[in-house]
């Protein structure tokens, strides 16, 4: 019997359901906590914040961080496995560029998670546990806490042009890079804008990105213009 799932092709399909499990759980709750439990903590009185800080938003995180550690660890085996099923001469073409386009996104934002978000939030929940204890709160905590904000805010932003890039690699199969094409323009220009936006996240302010509708709004605006670009520059 010729079991499908039971091969090597099965093996990458495993990898790829699990990769695309774990990231509906992350982004699934990057979007709660952007989307619902901001603008829910924005006007609610601070008692029941307190108790949502202590007893809610740490299981939150839970699901939240390791969500993107599973779909983080996916898709570098996945990337490994292509890398050694096709040869490294794939990450040339068209899917290859749409792919890594994708994962850089998606690799900055699990870094986002990592390092700034979840430190960050482990700051804000111990300094609240301590008031509701009659300790004094951590005076760094809403400067670290707004500063996790803006990652995420900006995760939220990469979301939308990371999630096009990574399904048009198998699913926008029109897209292709002229033979005489250098791919350098597209590396600089590209590196230049999410890496820019990398540094407004740790450094800058939310901007535009505040509300909820100005942080959708630029997500798609920024996909629109990285899809434009990315024709422009391979063709
Ligand atoms: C964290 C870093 C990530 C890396 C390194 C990565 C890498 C990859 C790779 C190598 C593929 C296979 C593409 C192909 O078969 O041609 C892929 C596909 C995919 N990834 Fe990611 N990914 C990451 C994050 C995410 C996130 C956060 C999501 C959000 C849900 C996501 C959703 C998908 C989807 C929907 C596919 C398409 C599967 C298909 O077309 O069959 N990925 N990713």
């Amino acid at each position: 019997m010729n079991w499908a799932l039971l091969s090597l092709d099965g093996l990458f399909f495993s990898l790829r359901w699990f990769h695309i499990f774990f990231g509906v759980i992350w982004i699934g709750v990057l979007y709660y906590f952007n989307f619902i439990q901001g603008p829910f903590f924005a006007e609610t009185d601070a008692p029941t914040k307190s108790n949502a800080i202590q007893k809610l938003v740490p299981r939150a995180l839970w699901w939240f961080r390791w969500g993107a550690m599973g779909t983080f660890l996916t898709g570098l085996g996945m990337l490994g496995f292509m890398d050694s099923q096709y040869g490294h001469a794939y990450w040339g073409t068209g899917p290859g560029v749409l792919i890594l386009i994708g994962a850089s996104f998606a690799t900055l934002m699990w870094a986002n998670v990592w390092f700034v978000i979840w430190p960050a939030q482990k700051i804000v929940i111990a300094s609240a546990t301590a008031v509701a204890a009659g300790k004094p709160a951590d005076p760094t905590a809403a400067a670290r806490g707004a500063r996790g904000g803006v990652a995420s805010r900006t995760n939220v932003l990469f979301s939308v042009p990371m999630l096009f890039f990574m399904a048009a690699a198998k699913h926008l199969s029109l897209f292709t890079i002229s033979p005489d094409k250098s791919l350098v323009p597209l590396v600089v220009v590209f590196g230049v804008i999410i890496l820019g936006l990398e540094a407004n996240a740790l450094k800058g302010k939310t901007g535009p990105m505040t509300s909820v509708k100005g942080v959708v709004h630029c997500a798609f605006a920024l996909a629109v213009v990285m899809y434009i670009l990315s024709e422009v520059l391979t063709k």
